[in-house]
């Protein structure tokens, strides 16, 4: 339901009928008969909150509402961070082509521009450069509880919440504890954006070694950002081990690729977390939590799925043509903004070269470079501007070089915090922040009687709870169903008890 369905735009046109006189829109509501005129900024926006003006009186105090339950057609903020031009396929961070960037930058030069505005002078990255890599240490009581996770526990659960157990190492920074004006102190807010891009590769490298059962790596500071993640990772018991510059700079390709792209939903998240002003750790976590699910940071691990039951090229015109039956999503390929080819993707295909060539090569790029090309020539995907997106080629990427599917959407994390870093230090700095508070439709009932439990005896009105019981809570509920048995035929002097009072937890 769109609440501007039956918006009339006033103005004339030029003739040429593209120009309107005035930038406004001229709302009548039939109900009342009364107009209003909304001011159309430049963007093409209008404030919702105009539409509040429209209101029967008593009867709807606060206006006409907006019903928007994805953010299909809303904007939750102005932003100067990331322009994406899905028309055009253009990706840019603070006004940079992406691809000037990808060439030019280390992943931490692009964290600075994301997050300060500007590019730094040489002096002002060595600074940058030496203060996140200064902050790469966690507690030692963080390490402890990070070995208390179970053997096979997912990285991104272990990231997810050892990121927001950072909250309660740094009482100074947390406003619950210092007030809420706290984050207006500029000092504080980058000594936690030093803590948080610092520590997150230590974090998920922890993540990883636990998985596999080696003893956590401290980290060094005579690597680069991304090689210190590296050599976290991977290093044994060499005094100097230092990762492959070649794979360190194709990762580093990668984290500058997934550091921001505007509203996301991991991004949507941050804001709306920390716009309680609730602190860096706990926004991030939020943040880290909407980016592990399967439709935003876990595509990239679909795609491997969808290749390797593929298997073969000469299996690709049939899946085609599953796809095109609706039976079958082609994973990797779409995009809500980009209706045109992602420029990250064409970036990676070049990065995926280099990393087979140093890591040998999957079967599996054969038969998505196949399957690129035989999709881009079918009518089904050129008419409904469907591209390879960014996961397309980041999870052959990432599984030539090693990583298990789980790291990938930790793998995502790491670059993307600077992303919701910057969208967290340009919303304080917003003079009209004001805490995410959406509407919602209340459709449920309203001025029902209150029955007391006693007298609540008619068929229950909501099903019992389904759910699905492990064998060992079957075993455990037939042992309390028998001693139940056993009591009520000792204390009713052998009266067989009527189970329909009970209700047992495996019926
Ligand atoms: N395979 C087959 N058909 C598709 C695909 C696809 N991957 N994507 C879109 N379509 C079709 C869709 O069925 C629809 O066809 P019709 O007009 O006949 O109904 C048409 O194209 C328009 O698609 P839509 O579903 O309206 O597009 P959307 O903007 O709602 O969805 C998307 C965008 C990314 C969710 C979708 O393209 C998709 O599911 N892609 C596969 C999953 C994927 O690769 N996701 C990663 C996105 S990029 C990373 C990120 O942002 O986190």
């Amino acid at each position: 339901m769109s609440g501007l369905s039956n918006i009339k735009v006033n103005g004339e046109t030029n003739g040429n009928g593209n120009a309107s006189h005035k930038n406004t829109l001229t709302v009548t509501d039939n109900r009342t008969g009364k107009t209003v005129e909304i001011k159309i900024d430049a963007d093409y926006v209008i404030n919702a909150t105009d539409l509040k003006k429209l209101t029967l009186g008593k009867e709807d105090k606060n206006g006409i509402m907006v019903f928007d339950p994805a953010f299909m057609n809303t904007a939750v903020a102005t932003s100067k961070i990331t322009l994406v031009d899905g028309e055009k396929g253009e990706l840019r961070y603070r006004g940079y082509k992406i691809e000037d960037l990808v060439e030019n930058c280390s992943f931490l030069e692009v964290a600075y521009l994301l997050i300060n505005g500007e590019l730094p002078t040489n002096k002002q990255l060595n600074d940058w450069e030496n203060k996140v890599m200064r902050h790469t240490y966690i507690h030692e009581n963080l390490v402890e509880q990070m070995k208390t996770f179970r053997y096979d526990a997912h990285p991104m659960g272990m990231l997810i919440s050892s990121v927001a157990a950072l909250s309660t190492f740094y009482e100074e920074a947390n406003p619950a504890l210092k007030g809420p004006d706290l984050y207006r102190n500029q000092n504080l807010r980058n000594k936690q954006i030093f803590r948080i891009l610092g520590k997150l590769p230590t974090i998920a490298a922890c993540a990883y070694r636990h998985r596999i059962g080696r003893p956590y790596n401290s980290p060094v500071n005579h690597l680069n950002y991304t090689e210190n993640f590296l050599y976290m990772m991977d290093r044994l018991s060499e005094s100097d081990y230092r990762p492959h510059p070649r794979l360190a700079k194709a990762l580093d390709i990668c984290f500058i690729l997934h550091a921001d792209h505007e509203m996301n939903c991991s991004t949507a998240a941050m804001r709306h977390v920390g716009s309680s002003l609730v602190d860096p750790y706990t926004a991030v976590a939020c943040a880290a939590g909407a980016l592990y699910g399967p439709l935003h940071g876990g595509a990239n691990e679909g795609v491997l799925h969808m290749l390797e039951e593929i298997k073969d090229v000469s299996n690709i015109p049939q899946f085609l043509k599953d796809v095109k039956a609706k039976k079958r999503k082609l994973m990797g390929f779409g995009h809500r903004i980009y209706k045109n080819y992602d420029p990250r993707a064409t970036i990676l295909k070049k990065v995926a070269a280099d990393v087979f060539d140093l890591c040998g090569r999957t079967p599996l790029y054969e038969i998505a470079v196949e399957l690129e090309a035989q999709a881009l020539k079918d009518e089904y995907f050129v008419t409904r501007l469907l591209f390879p997106n960014v996961d397309f080629y980041s999870g052959l990427i990432y599984q030539a070089m090693g990583f298990p599917t789980d790291m990938f959407p930790v793998l995502f994390s790491i670059p993307r915090a600077a992303g919701w870093l910057a969208h967290w230090i340009e919303m304080l700095d917003d003079p009209s922040l004001k805490i995410f508070r959406p509407r919602q439709k209340y459709v449920g009932e309203t001025d029902k009687e209150f029955v007391p439990l006693s007298e609540r005896i008619e068929e229950p009105k909501t099903p019992n709870l389904p759910m699905y019981y492990s064998a060992y809570g079957v075993r455990r509920s037939v042992t309390h169903k028998w001693k139940m048995e056993q009591q009520h035929l000792k204390e009713n002097g052998g009266e067989v008890m009527n189970f329909s009072e009970r209700v047992y937890d495996h019926e």
